[in-house]
């Protein structure tokens, strides 16, 4: 591994401020020499800070399925763990979906003491338009947070039976016109394939009613073909059933996450929320876990003013508990 390149700062931006950074930490509270595993390593700025608290002897993995971002998040987070000897650092980067977190853990006899998922899309992915996420720049429809899974947002709107289409429009935009929506893409394709965000958003715009100050009308779409196309909502729900697994394995067989080990998870839309909260709650009640938050933590207005893009984040964190819980105390 060339040390050059990894810690060089050109590989990452320093000043790139993760939504709820401050947050994140004092509620993850890191110590030295624990392992974080991070499931949306992104431009590794959450994972950054925490590795600066971990030090050398800490050990991170990180997980992304851009291997763009997994690279700079790499390079912050070796520069963190181990300023003076980044190449040595403990970490581990995975090009992989988060689902595959627990598994990737047991194989390598890892167990975590954080885990964070801070969800969706980077910086990096929406505001490049070749990457298709953002209906605000003509590009091609795609949508693929991993450039080689194999279906894209083009392929579900151009191949999708009209039912199926407007039911994945309704269910993952909570759009209320989604029936129309889909009724008229239907009619556009059979014209030409709709291949490009700004059509796909001319055509979606010209059956949604315009209302003065709301949201514009290809919003909804957007988020919910990016949803459906990275299969966002399954990976969140098989993530939180792996957390809920760990707690009911027989007292003294070890799990992915250690007793008394940190979960937090930042959502941005209620998708997303509504399942953290429903499994956070269950494993709370079933006293497998602790509540760090009792309500959602959001940005403070400070943040949402700097960054527009946090006004929807949610962050819930919860402490394992188990067998020997105590112990990590
Ligand atoms: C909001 S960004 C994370 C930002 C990061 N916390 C930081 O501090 O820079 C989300 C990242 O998660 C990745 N991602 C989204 N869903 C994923 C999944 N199921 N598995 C792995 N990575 C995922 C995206 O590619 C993106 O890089």
């Amino acid at each position: 591994m060339d040390r050059r390149i990894l810690s060089s700062p050109m590989d990452f931006d320093p000043d790139h401020i993760p939504v709820l950074h401050a947050e994140v930490l004092e509620l993850l509270a890191p110590r030295a020499g624990e392992t974080l595993i991070d499931c949306t390593a992104g431009l590794g700025g959450h994972a950054g800070a925490i590795a600066a608290r971990l030090g050398p002897s800490g050990r991170v993995v990180l997980f992304d399925l851009d291997p763009n971002n997994l690279r700079r998040a790499e390079a912050r987070v070796r520069a963190a763990l181990n300023p003076a000897d980044p190449a040595s650092a403990r970490v581990d980067a995975v090009r992989a979906n988060f689902v595959q977190a627990p598994a990737w853990a047991d194989r390598h006899g890892v167990r975590a003491d954080m885990l964070l998922a801070d969800l969706g899309f980077a910086s990096t992915q929406v505001d490049d338009p070749e990457r298709g996420l953002s209906f605000r720049k003509p590009g091609p429809l795609d949508m693929r947070l991993d450039p080689d899974a194999p279906i894209s947002a083009a392929e579900l709107v151009n191949t999708l039976p009209e039912r199926e289409l407007g039911d994945l429009i309704a269910r993952f935009g909570e759009e209320r016109h989604a029936r129309r929506i889909a009724a008229k893409l239907a009619a556009e394709r059979r014209e030409a394939p709709i291949t490009t965000t700004d059509r796909l958003a001319s055509i979606v715009r010209s059956v949604v009613p315009r209302t003065p100050g709301s949201i514009d009308g290809a919003t909804r779409t957007f988020q919910a073909l990016r949803i459906a196309t990275n299969d966002e909502i399954g990976a969140l729900e098989a993530l939180l059933g792996s957390i809920e697994r760990v707690t009911t394995r027989p007292t003294g067989e070890q799990g992915w996450l250690v007793p008394g080990a940190r979960v937090g998870i930042i959502s941005f839309h209620s998708l997303e929320d509504r399942p953290v909260k429903r499994a956070f709650t269950a494993l709370t009640q079933s006293g497998h876990a602790e509540p760090v938050t009792r309500r959602p933590v959001v940005p403070t207005e400070d943040e949402q003013r700097r960054n527009p893009r946090s006004r929807s984040a949610k962050l819930r964190v919860i402490r394992l508990v188990g067998g020997d819980a105590g112990a990590t105390d």
